[in-house]
């Protein structure tokens, strides 16, 4: 478990009187502007998304969490303005002080530096502490983004220590950002076209990608983290862009039972990473439990108690398939949908395997070769399983990328 020092948080800031002066700010900044921009690609494969990356480009949609091998010639077009706001704001670089001027005036800096939103290194620049992103004109701030070759470490970060022997004011540490998968998930959710109205609720919102997207279009949205700093950034960015309707709050989604009423659509990017128990704790935003389908099972248990008769639930998850080919996950979910009551749809959509190789042979360690990266579509029924299989060029890809994987670790 890792601690984290509050004061020097900036996520903290949010719940002080610092908010209004920073949402006004920011809404004055216009970072929708920056939307259609990639960010550089630095791993994985060079021409990965590119055609997907054009087409949202060339439409003016959002970009912003899809890298792109061809980032720079994408910039190439910003003006100086939103050049300095793209590296300031999406790549979070240290910019020299006369820069920030140009951004914000001199008192802002101020405020910000003392907010702990700007941080000043020993050459005198300011680095911005969130990164700023835009989708579909909805403006987002999150954690920095670990898309640019590093993970973000925040500095007020107290490793293994004990809250209860310290004077400061010390609390678990949980990242709060989004990434490419949250993106992907809209997209195959917008695919299914959601129609809106009634009730939504969004569990894990981390910083708010899914629940403000499709809040926009019911008359009530409601996300529940289990990170404080996770609901205390999405309502943030709820007021950010102006949506009075939708609400985040601190609790555990496997606990609702009726808490806060049942829903017409709910969805939940959750943990879905298998991963060893001990990690549990640090990585509450990917550690999926047993096998990696632990939570996502025992969160479709609750579903009849918070769903509405004519509602549906949309759940990522990733499926372990067995080294003889079985595929976990919908062998579990064949045996339980019935006494739910629940029909489940899976769209396949592509394979995914470790990224690293301590991760890769603990998955082999359990007789598992592969997972198919899932979304599960529910809805109230007699227990029927159907499955849509990933496109024709995807498991094309996938074969080739599945042998590079097991060239790389086997
Ligand atoms: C993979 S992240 C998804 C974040 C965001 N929805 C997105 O798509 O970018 C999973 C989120 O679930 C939250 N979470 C984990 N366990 C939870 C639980 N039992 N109840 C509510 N939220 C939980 C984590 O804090 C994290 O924000």
């Amino acid at each position: 478990m890792r601690f984290y020092r509050y004061k020097d948080d900036w996520v903290s800031y949010l719940e002080s009187d610092f908010k209004d002066k920073l949402l006004s700010a920011i809404r004055g900044l216009s970072l929708e502007r920056l939307q259609k921009f990639p960010p550089p690609k630095v791993e994985g494969l060079p021409f990965g998304n590119e055609t997907r990356v054009l087409s949202r480009f060339l439409s003016g949609k959002s970009s912003q969490l899809d890298a792109s091998a061809f980032s720079t010639l994408y910039r190439s077009l910003l003006n100086d303005e939103l050049s300095l706001l793209y590296w300031a704001f999406r790549q979070n670089e240290y910019l020299p002080t006369e820069s920030w001027r140009k951004i914000l005036d001199s008192a802002t800096i101020d405020l910000w530096i003392e907010n702990k939103c700007l941080l000043r290194n020993g050459d005198d620049k300011l680095q911005c502490q969130f990164s700023a992103i835009a989708i579909d004109g909805v403006v987002f701030l999150t954690d920095p983004l670990k898309d640019h070759g590093q993970i973000w470490e925040p500095f007020f970060i107290v490793d293994d220590d004990d809250p209860a022997n310290g004077s400061e004011d010390l609390r678990p540490f949980y990242h709060a950002y989004m990434g490419l998968d949250s993106l992907r998930m809209i997209e195959v959710m917008e695919a299914d076209s959601v129609r809106g109205g009634g009730r939504y609720l969004d569990c894990g919102p981390g910083s708010g990608g899914l629940l403000l997207y499709f809040g926009r279009r019911f008359e009530q949205a409601v996300g529940i983290d289990i990170s404080q700093r996770a609901a205390t950034l999405s309502q943030f960015n709820a007021e950010l862009n102006g949506f009075d309707h939708i609400k985040a709050s601190c609790d555990n989604a496997l606990e609702l039972s009726g808490k806060y009423g049942r829903f017409d659509l709910i969805t939940w990017n959750l943990p879905f990473i298998f991963m060893p128990d001990e990690d549990k704790d640090r990585y509450i935003d990917a550690f999926g439990g047993e096998l990696g389908i632990g939570l996502c099972l025992d969160f479709i248990k609750t579903l009849p108690a918070i769903m509405t008769e004519s509602g549906k639930a949309c759940v990522a998850a990733l499926a372990p398939i067995t080294e003889k080919n079985e595929n976990v996950l919908e062998g579990r979910l064949k045996r339980m949908l019935g006494d739910l009551k629940l029909d489940c749809h899976v769209r396949v959509a592509q394979v995914s395997v470790a990224s690293n190789k301590k991760l890769w042979d603990f998955h082999h360690s359990f007789g598992l070769a592969k997972f198919e990266s899932v979304y599960l579509m529910l809805k109230p029924g007699n227990g029927i399983l159907t499955r849509k299989e990933a496109p024709f060029t995807r498991r094309l890809i996938d074969r080739v990328r599945e042998r590079m994987y097991v060239r790389k670790f086997d």
